[in-house]
């Protein structure tokens, strides 16, 4: 987990530990459109965005992302979703953000997702749930590692940050 001084300027400073988290809008986010809204939420409530790329998912890699799910029932038609049409891949920053990440997207069925998370008001079946979060921190270390390299990383502290952390 990367530190970062924050209010560098000034003489008095709070650390703040900032987490990571991968997210990923699926190809049926991206068919729909709703690339831009699920940034937008994400950077409405205040997170940074780090890194973005679009990507056509190889079987290679959706096998290693779901390798968790291997032996579910589900796992083969998952991988030849995640590898039917572009996803966008991301790393998103910010205090507490693995978890809240998952708050903001919902319950995996968007049926029973709560009104007001982005499964919830956009989706309506368990297999086109149209967003990926990691779900704890060391998930979210191993995909971040999987998705992406280092240099593809941005390091950066938006100006806005003294408005977002006290
Ligand atoms: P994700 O990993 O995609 O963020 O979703 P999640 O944590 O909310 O749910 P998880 O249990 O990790 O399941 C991974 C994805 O597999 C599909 N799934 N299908 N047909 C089924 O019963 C079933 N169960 C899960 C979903 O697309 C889910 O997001
Ligand atoms: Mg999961």
């Amino acid at each position: 987990m990367r530190v970062f001084h924050r209010h560098s300027q000034q003489a008095s400073k709070k650390e703040l530990a900032l987490e990571q988290t991968f997210i990923m809008v699926k190809p049926d986010g991206v068919q729909r459109g709703l690339v831009g809204e699920v940034i937008s939420r994400l950077e409405a409530k205040g997170f940074t965005l780090v890194g973005l790329k679009l990507v056509q998912v190889s079987k290679e890699l959706a096998e290693e992302h779901y390798d968790v799910h291997k032996e579910r029932p589900f796992f083969s038609s998952l991988v030849q979703f995640i590898c039917s049409s572009p996803v966008v891949a991301m790393v998103w920053q910010g205090e507490g953000v693995v978890a809240s990440a998952r708050t903001l997207i919902g319950a995996t069925n968007p049926l029973t997702a709560s009104p007001g998370t982005i499964r919830g008001d956009y989706g309506v079946s368990i297999g086109r749930n149209l967003i990926h979060g990691s779900d704890a921190i060391e998930t979210a270390q191993k995909e971040i590692g999987l998705w992406f390299s280092d240099k593809e990383l941005a390091s950066w502290e938006p100006t806005m940050t003294p408005w977002l952390y006290e």
